[in-house]
């Protein structure tokens, strides 16, 4: 069966995992991640993970068709509960929102592990998942931003030091985007345009837009 390729979101997730990592995949819905790293030959095994039994069964189907019931188990879990912490060193989580992301984070017994990489994608609320992580010892390694049509998202790859640090509201809007980079300059652009709509509304954002201006546009 023909191999699909991955839209540009889910191909800057894939970039980050660690070769012959063993990968949970939380929120798979049809499992194209892991399915696309395996027969790429960039991991062997994966855990592929969702709460919901619907999104699961669509995985369990493209799973089987590719041949690649031995290599991705199909777990459902809710978040990283059903994921123990020898299972997986790299962890995905793509496409849910950021406050979610931090739910995930927060109920995972494991996370504060310093060998474990996390690939975090959120769609929404970056500056609360970039504030939560930062304040509870994680760091950004590395973020890059990408465009899929007309919609702009950022990835970042996370790792736990121990350090708690105070962030910036305007770092938690932009965290290590490389401001020299053109997708990530169009990101910027993008949020921008939108933080100035809400800050129509919200005074309070201006300062936050300034900064971000100064920083990247200067
Ligand atoms: C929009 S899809 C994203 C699929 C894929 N990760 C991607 O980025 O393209 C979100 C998936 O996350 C699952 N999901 C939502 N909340 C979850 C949770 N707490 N734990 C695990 N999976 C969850 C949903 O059932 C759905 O399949």
């Amino acid at each position: 069966m023909r191999l699909f390729s991955l839209d540009n979101r889910l191909s800057l997730c894939a970039s980050f995992v660690r070769k012959n990592a063993t990968l949970a995949d939380i929120g798979t819905d049809h499992a194209y991640l892991p399915i696309w790293l395996i027969k790429n030959g960039i991991i062997e095994k994966a855990l592929a993970c969702d709460i919901n039994e619907g999104p699961l069964n669509s995985g369990r189907a493209d799973v089987q068709s590719y041949g690649l019931s031995d290599s991705i188990t199909l777990r459902l879990s809710d978040g990283l509960k059903e994921v123990k912490e020898n299972e997986a060193d790299d962890i995905v989580i793509a496409g849910m929102g950021g406050e979610l992301i931090v739910k995930i984070l927060s109920e995972c017994m494991w996370a504060k592990n310093k060998d474990k990489h996390f690939i975090l994608q959120p769609m929404t609320k970056c500056e609360v998942l970039i504030r939560y992580l930062y304040e509870n010892g994680f760091e950004i390694m590395k973020q890059k931003a990408c465009a899929c049509g007309n919609k702009h998202y950022t990835v970042m790859l996370v790792h736990y030091t121990g350090e708690v640090s105070e962030v910036e509201d305007s770092f938690c809007y932009v965290g290590k985007l490389d401001f020299s980079d053109s997708e990530s300059k169009n990101y910027i652009f993008h949020l921008l345009s939108h933080l100035e709509k809400r800050a129509i509304s919200d005074k309070s954002l201006l300062p936050v837009i300034e900064k971000i201006k100064g920083e990247c546009c200067s």
